[in-house]
């Protein structure tokens, strides 16, 4: 794709973005996805991680332009953060990242998104596939509030229209509530509703669901925000004893955080109405120590935003 000034009408050439409903991290819950076959993904199998790249990629909301040819390569893996103040479009970019972009009425792209060399863009390839093999977890948990623990992380399995025996789900599921770190706090309750753990719980819960279907990349926006101290320091373990399974990309406004979970780091920026870009992009150590702009400087030690 070519980048091009937009109107409210996306381009020729990019993914039909009218073919969802205006819809937000809810749809995740009201979706019905087209069947996936339950070929295992590199890291179901223990093959090699996949990683992502984009680049140039641009973005629109009618003819606002949000993103300018950001290039980033997130690697196989590691944890990638992405950090900036609010507005520069951090949530947009990580929705375009499992197309998620296009279910916003009048959303528009340019660029290229390549899962392991792969445009997810590419013309024919299914949303539905995409967005199984790079998953997402969001500011709020949201599991279903009145189905069981259990049938919550099952959940992953039917929206992604993989089918399983029931001896298979069973063993996902534990497989799945262990390696998001929830295991041997609910083992006993499975079958109690998602709504009656606390709200760290949740966010776990959520985070096995979205492992149940085997990703090759979690993605995953504020996903502490809502948490107390406690359950942070929770879901940031969770993430290291991912990270080496799996590809996290996690964005950010805790500095900490930032430095604490991930190995690479992006900072974006949007100034004076010009759309979100990267000023810096890194090893984390050196974005936080020894940044190369005085902006990103400025950022990380908190003179601004
Ligand atoms: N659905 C939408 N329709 C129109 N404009 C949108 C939509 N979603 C986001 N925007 C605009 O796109 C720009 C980037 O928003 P985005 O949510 O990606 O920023 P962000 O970096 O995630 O901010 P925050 O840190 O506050 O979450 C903002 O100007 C925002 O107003
Ligand atoms: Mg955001």
């Amino acid at each position: 794709m070519t980048d091009a000034p937009m109107t409210d009408v996306p381009m020729t050439d990019a993914p039909q973005f009218d073919a969802y409903d205006q819809a937000g991290p809810a749809a995740e819950t009201t979706l019905t996805l087209p069947p996936v076959p339950a070929a295992a993904s590199a890291a179901a199998d223990g093959g090699p991680l996949a990683g992502l790249e984009t680049r140039d990629v641009s973005a629109w909301f009618g003819s606002h332009k949000v993103l300018e040819r950001v290039s980033l390569a997130m690697p196989a893996g590691e944890v990638t953060a992405l950090i900036g103040p609010s507005g520069c479009g951090k949530s947009t970019y990580l929705r375009i990242l499992n197309r998620m972009h296009e279910m916003v009425r009048g959303a528009a792209l340019a660029g290229e998104v390549l899962l392991d060399g792969d445009d997810v863009y590419r013309p024919g390839r299914r949303p539905a596939e995409v967005r199984r093999r790079i998953g997402m977890v969001f500011q709020r948990p949201n599991p279903f509030p009145a189905m069981s623990i259990k049938d919550n992380v099952a959940s992953g399995l039917k929206l992604a229209g993989i089918k399983v025996s029931k001896e298979e789900r069973e063993h996902l599921v534990e497989t799945s509530l262990r390696r998001a770190g929830l295991w041997d706090e609910v083992a006993t309750r499975l079958h109690t509703p998602g709504g009656s753990l606390s709200g760290g719980q949740q966010q776990r819960l959520c985070i096995a669901r979205s492992l149940a279907v085997s990703p090759d990349i979690l993605l995953m926006d504020e996903p502490c925000s809502a948490l107390d101290p406690t359950s942070t320091r929770r879901v940031e373990e969770t993430i290291a004893e991912l990270r080496g399974r799996l590809t996290i990309v996690i964005v950010t406004h805790n500095m900490q955080q930032a430095q604490r979970v991930s190995q690479s780091c992006a900072f974006f920026l949007a100034t004076h109405d010009t759309p979100g870009r990267i000023v810096e992009a890194g090893p984390t150590g050196q974005l936080f120590g020894n940044p190369r702009d005085q902006r990103t400087s400025d950022y990380v030690n908190g003179r601004f935003g």
